[in-house]
């Protein structure tokens, strides 16, 4: 232990020494902060919360606030804290800083289609700087969940349906978001979640249970947790769901044995919202005071609360001996570790004047362009249509195409809409008085059957537009798009029907998107899609009717600029899918690292109805290059587990411009102790290249890449076999070689 720690140690232990065992359930407690009026409308529970909080802070009952933005609330709040008090330990402010505080950067999602684990460190860095100028030191992300079901709304939080994707993700972000260490100056905690199992909910539907076999578990679900907690995250948040029967929230197995025990994380375990309550709601714990005892228990440090939290019972709790006070304070020192690496026990207020100078940096607006331009992926591009050669006239058409909101993306509250690009503010921008730009929505938005809890929000539901006359509008776009050179049309989902509690059992454009994109492709004009999503969309229609094809996410605040850069041609596109598409929902899930299975041959046609091959491929994605790889060598043909081979691959850009490119390098182990997936990817990596262009990348395969688990040993396992390699451009690679372990 460095002197460093043994100080932080010491000033610990003598402030536990001091506590109340109210004070330490005090500091276990985080509350939302919520000043909303008094409503019956969803969100209803937050409303007359401020005055219970309030007063909770005035009594030192309180360790951590979330949803407080503002830094002149935050010192207000701060102040209350550190007065009220007695050993003056100030408040840990945390918030869901997912993809930006002010600036908005891409979804979550999107950043993985970059597969550009830079530039994602880079956002979360921006997002950071951001979040600590505000007076907050710790972000409830990433969310490290494997999702592999679209349905679940979920997925555009996390980076989709790989495990090393996903582990290489996780890791960027929390390095992003703390820097070197925990406490580093314009960075915060990171609070990798939900830990774990929460992607795979029963039906795709958020909150419900979800059922993991030990080999899924272990070769895919938890592969990105350890990843965040190697990356040195200091917080890991709980699941809501019962995982194969037990609460997340209360798995003793989950934190104390895996977490803990097995991967030795040594930062704090923070509840999901109301989830320790829920324990009771379960019918797992029998009152507030059992749940409270089981989830310390367990290993849960602090309870994120809504109100009435079962940790204020933890003193009946022990006066019961349901929980030993030793256990206690292993969990209050874990809090206060945190608060004192963070320096809040130090400086616990924040200068709002430098809040103000670090929210509007344009540097930060930058990073968020770039990260935008990085995500968008290719799908189609038929005669190549992009990039647009001087349009004398285009058509922007789709009520999302002009929608500052919906190009933010969901899980965000502290945005600036005034300083939003949307698509058609960027196109315009772009084509100057080059070229004529007309709008027209040509439907009315399309709103959710049950509202979504985040309308509470202001502006968070789309407005319907008054006097909208249906037939009218259709017919405006149609005859925009007709008089134009190419239309681009704008379609996908408005941003409040995908994220928390936004699941959906179908996968269809919502509204008469649909309706709209055949109208105006009916025109003959050229046609290019943009697709603004957060999860895989019915495109089977477009797929084989519209030339060229964009998915540009929820690109955020300079969304619309990025979707210009890359559609003129100032940068390539070379986004590639962090999943695999699937044609109709009847499909999901479906990956690409299934096992072979019986009769393999067949794989593609297992329904009579409809190809059970996806639409798009996981990893797939054009750019304006044209790429061919070949010599894929290796630096031994045989090797012992637990050495390592190196892999030679040479990309060349065939095509006439220069183009972005993710090289995937996938393995499949022919046979051994258990059956393992037809394709696993274990390496890729993002190059330019100019026309002509051509190079050569290594990717080191070791006992990382080598190892599973085993479910019949439950242990990890190098076996003695063949593994063919591959190389390729997505999860259909053909060129192919192999090695052997062990023989
Ligand atoms: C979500 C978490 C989030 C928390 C606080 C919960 O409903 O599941 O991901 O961090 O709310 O906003």
């Amino acid at each position: 232990m460095s002197v460093h720690s043994t100080e932080v140690a010491e000033r610990v232990d003598a402030l536990i020494a001091r506590m109340s065992v109210a004070e330490k359930a005090g500091q276990l407690t985080q509350y939302f902060y919520f000043n909303l009026p008094p409503s019956d409308e969803p969100g209803a529970v937050f409303s007359g919360q401020p005055a219970m909080v309030e007063t909770a802070l005035a009594k030192g009952e309180v360790g951590s606030l979330l949803f407080v933005t503002d830094p002149a609330e935050v010192n207000r709040l701060q102040r209350l804290a550190v007065e009220g008090n007695r050993h003056g330990i100030g408040v840990l402010f945390g918030f869901d800083v997912v993809h930006g505080l002010r600036t908005i950067l891409p979804v979550p999602i999107a950043m993985a289609a970059s597969w550009d684990p830079g530039v994602i460190e880079q956002g979360q860095a921006v997002a950071a700087r951001e979040a600590r100028a505000a007076g907050i030191g710790w972000a409830f992300a990433p969310m490290v969940d494997i999702a592999r079901d679209p349905r679940w709304g979920r997925v555009v939080e996390g980076a989709g349906e790989d495990p090393y994707l996903g582990a290489a993700v996780a890791a960027a972000q929390v390095r992003g978001f703390q820097g070197d260490s925990l406490g580093s100056p314009d960075r915060i905690m990171a609070g990798p979640k939900h830990f774990a199992g929460y992607g795979a909910a029963l039906g795709g539907r958020d909150y419900d249970e979800v059922n993991l076999s030990d080999s899924e578990l272990w070769n895919v679900y938890l592969p990105p947790f350890k990843a965040a907690v190697e990356a040195g995250a200091g917080n890991i948040m709980t699941a809501y769901m019962d995982l194969n029967g037990i609460p997340a929230t209360g798995s003793h197995w989950l934190l104390a044995e895996v977490l803990r025990g097995t991967w030795g994380f040594d930062g704090f375990v923070v509840s999901d919202a109301q989830a320790v309550h829920n324990l009771r709601t379960h019918g797992f714990a029998a009152d507030l005071t059992d749940a409270g005892a089981r989830a310390v228990s367990a290993g849960v440090d602090m309870e994120m609360a809504v109100g009435d939290p079962a940790f204020a019972h933890l003193p009946q709790a022990i006066e019961a001996g349901l929980l030993d006070e030793e256990v206690l304070d292993a969990s209050v020192r874990r809090v206060l570790t945190a608060k004192v690496r963070m320096g809040l026990l130090d400086q616990p207020y924040v200068d709002e004047e430098r809040a103000r100078t670090v929210l509007s940096d344009p540097a930060h607006r930058a990073v968020a362009r770039t990260a935008a331009q990085r995500s968008a992926v290719l799908l189609r591009n038929e005669g190549d249509l992009l990039p647009l050669t001087s349009p004398g006239s285009i058509a922007v058409i789709g009520p999302l195409a002009d929608s500052r909101r919906d190009i933010l993306g969901p899980w965000v509250f502290d945005f600036d809409l005034d300083e939003t690009v949307t698509v058609l503010d960027g196109i315009r921008n772009r084509a100057g008085d080059g070229a004529e730009v007309r709008y027209a929505p040509g439907i009315r938005p399309a709103h959710r059957t049950f509202p979504s809890m985040f309308d509470m929000f202001a502006s968070n539901a789309p407005a319907d537009p008054a006097g909208f006359d249906d037939d009218a509008e259709l017919a405006r776009a149609v005859t925009l798009a007709r008089e134009a050179d190419v239309a681009l049309v704008v379609l996908g989902e408005w941003q409040n029907m995908i994220g928390e509690a936004a699941s959906r059992s179908s996968l269809e454009l919502p509204g008469g998107q649909l309706a709209l994109l055949q109208a105006v492709v009916a025109t003959g004009t050229p046609v290019v899609l943009l697709i603004m999503n957060g999860r895989p969309l019915d495109l089977r229609w477009a797929a084989e009717n519209v030339p060229a094809i964009l998915d540009i996410w929820y690109p955020g605040t300079q969304g619309g600029a990025a979707v210009a850069d890359v559609l003129f041609g100032d940068v390539a596109p070379g986004g590639k899918l962090p999943f695999s598409w699937p044609r109709t929902v009847g499909q999901v899930p479906v990956i690409y690292s299934h096992t072979i299975s019986h009769d393999p041959g067949n794989q593609g046609r297992r329904y009579w109805d409809e190809a059970s091959t996806p639409l798009y491929p996981f990893g797939y994605g054009l750019s304006y290059g044209r790429f061919e790889y070949s010599d894929l060598t290796l630096d031994r043909d045989q090797i012992q587990a637990g050495q390592t081979v190196t892999v030679s691959v040479t990309v060349t850009n065939a095509g006439r411009r220069a183009g972005d490119e993710v090289a995937q390098l996938y393995l499949r182990q022919r046979y051994g102790s258990a059956s393992r997936p037809s394709r696993e990817l274990k390496g890729f990596q993002r190059v330019t290249l100019a026309a002509g262009e051509s190079r050569t990348l290594r990717f080191p395969l070791g006992p990382g890449e080598l190892r599973y688990w085993n479910a019949a040993t439950r242990d990890w396992v190098i076996d003695t076999t063949t593994i063919d390699v591959f190389a390729g451009g997505d999860s259909t690679a053909e060129l192919t070689t192999s090695f052997t372990v062990g023989c």
